[in-house]
């Protein structure tokens, strides 16, 4: 057995030396068959469990920070303490024992009571909790924010208004593994039904919000039903920006936002030899991934010289490029669509593509009509404080929509992360109970082409030098992205703990 092996096999019943256990480093083993990690923090010493919640990422590979342990796939962030998900993507704690010192050992003993459901305390300035709350919204920042008012003790009713068909689902995962027919769709809830009823979140489906009424304290639903609330959280997202194409018809265009559009797409493709993807987004190359892997013939148009360049540079975007190449994706790079004909996509450069349909990922704007139409203060998303509070008193907004202040990059800025929106619901939630917490997370997000996952935290629009570690082209590097001597944002590809690394630096402003 190899020594990793050997090691994860240890039995912590037994005890281990304390002089073993370094401070801040993670030791792996088992009890009662089960998969621990053992930490050592000065005195204190925590046993939890090793698998994420979230999607069972190996925490023995991630970061201790302060008294939290981060998950090396998506960053999720657990308290060593209760094994609570202190920030999202995971929802649910992981598992915790009790630990022993007895002289220079330290024993695991049994298992502790999963972390639970908090008593609601009256908020920081004494107030009593909202006697009613409305999340319009139900996704990523919405579940999020929802989870997180009962997690925190909020007993009064809570009302989810979603437009979309299906209860909060992982959106990421619809150009990845549900594209790519590796994923079920009992797989994409972010929670099971009897969630909702259990935990008496009151979740209407095809629900419209048409207007809202800030002084009346009332959101109206298309279909003419009305809900009063006393706070309320606007998380509505973005919506696809949508293309004129001359001589195309709505059959043969799709685009990628919600859990239809996904299986529209899936049930064209099962038929399909060839399509076109119009934008070399992550979206659009996450698509062109998944329908390769189903052996479907793909050819991405999109103007810029190489794929995803505004965000990660022309050399990370050159590597995609070659990636996809690697795997038969045709590009059609500084070109755009002029025309579609038949089946016959006429671009302008005057080349001619061939495609059974096209899907459309040349981004997404964030949806704030109904902000606008209430009055709030917007600017390119809705413009909110450090605790995520609109510019009406009461009203909160989270995820694709919000544009707040990034204590990092000291600018106002907007993101469409999937972990950032569910982290500021979860600060949202906290807000609207009174809590006043700031929302100073570091953005980090994540794309998987292929078998290339890269990791990124921090934002950057803009910079003036891409710093390189390692080696690129053989997807094994750390990309910095830098403004004079401050880094803004930190791409990293299998090089997970570096990726979380910075982000804590990041966090206590070291880079
Ligand atoms: C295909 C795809 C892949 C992605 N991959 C990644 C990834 O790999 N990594 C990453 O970090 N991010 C990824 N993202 C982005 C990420 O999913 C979003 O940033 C995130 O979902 C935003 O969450 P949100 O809650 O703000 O909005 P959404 O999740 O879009 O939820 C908005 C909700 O509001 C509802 N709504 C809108 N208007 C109304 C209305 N008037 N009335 C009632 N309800 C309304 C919608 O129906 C929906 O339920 C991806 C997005 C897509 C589409
Ligand atoms: S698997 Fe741990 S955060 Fe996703």
């Amino acid at each position: 057995m190899a020594q990793d092996e050997e090691a994860k096999m240890r039995d912590f019943v037994d005890g281990l030396p304390v002089r073993d256990l370094v401070d801040g480093a993670i030791t792996v083993g088992q009890v009662a068959g089960e998969d621990v990690v053992l930490v050592r923090r000065g005195d204190d010493f925590f046993a939890v469990g090793a698998i994420c919640s979230h999607y069972h990422g190996e925490l023995s590979l991630g970061l201790v920070a302060g008294d939290t342990l981060r998950c090396p796939l998506h960053h999720a962030c657990f308290s060593l303490r209760t094994g609570e998900a202190l920030r999202a993507p995971a929802l649910d704690p992981i598992p915790r024992w009790h630990v022993e010192r007895i002289d220079d050992r330290v024993f695991v003993r049994e298992k502790l009571p999963e972390f639970g459901r908090k008593q609601l305390c009256r908020s920081d300035d004494g107030q009593k909790p909202p006697a009613s709350v409305v999340i319009i919204g139900g996704g990523a920042a919405g579940l999020g924010a929802a989870e997180m008012l009962r997690r925190e003790g909020y007993d009064g009713p809570l009302t989810m208004i979603s437009a979309d068909d299906w209860p909060p689902y992982d959106r990421p995962n619809l150009s990845k593994d549900f594209l790519a027919g590796a994923a079920p769709d009992e797989w994409m809830r972010l929670r099971l039904p009897v969630y909702y009823r259990e935990q008496k979140i009151d979740l209407l489906l095809n629900a419209r919000v048409s207007a809202l009424d800030i002084p009346a304290k009332q959101v109206h639903l298309e279909n003419g039903a009305m809900y009063g609330f006393e706070a309320l959280l606007i998380a509505t997202g973005s919506e696809p920006v949508q293309l004129q194409i001359e001589g195309a018809t709505s059959s043969q265009l799709h685009y990628l936002r919600t859990f239809a559009d996904a299986r529209a797409i899936v049930s064209r493709a099962a038929s399909a030899r060839r399509v076109a993807v119009v934008g070399a987004s992550f979206i659009g190359l996450e698509v062109a991934a998944s329908l390769r892997s189903l052996g479907i013939a793909v050819d991405v148009i999109a103007p810029g010289s190489q794929p995803m360049e505004r965000v990660m540079g022309p050399e990370v975007g050159l590597m995609i490029r070659e990636l996809h190449v690697a795997h038969g994706v045709v590009f059609h790079m500084g070109e755009t669509v002029s025309k579609i004909d038949g089946s016959a996509l006429l671009l302008t450069g005057g080349g001619k593509v061939e495609a059974d349909f096209v899907v459309l990922g040349v981004g997404v704007r964030p949806s704030v009509s109904l902000a606008e139409q209430a009055g709030l203060t917007t600017d390119r998303g809705i413009v909110v404080n450090e605790y995520l509070e609109t510019s009406a008193s009461g009203v909160f907004a989270a995820g694709d929509i919000a544009r707040w202040p990034d204590p990092h990059s000291g600018e106002m800025i907007r993101v469409e992360h999937f972990v950032v929106a569910e982290q500021q619901g979860q600060v949202a939630a906290k807000n609207i109970l009174g809590r006043r917490v700031r929302f100073d997370a570091v953005p980090f997000f994540w794309t998987q082409q292929y078998d290339v996952a890269i990791n990124y935290v921090g934002h950057a629009e803009q910079w003036d030098s891409v710093e390189i570690k390692g080696n690129l082209h053989a997807h094994d590097c750390s990309v910095s992205y830098k403004r004079g001597e401050k880094t803004l944002a930190f791409a990293t590809i299998s090089r997970d703990l570096e990726n979380l690394k910075a982000e804590v630096a990041m966090e206590s402003r070291k880079v």
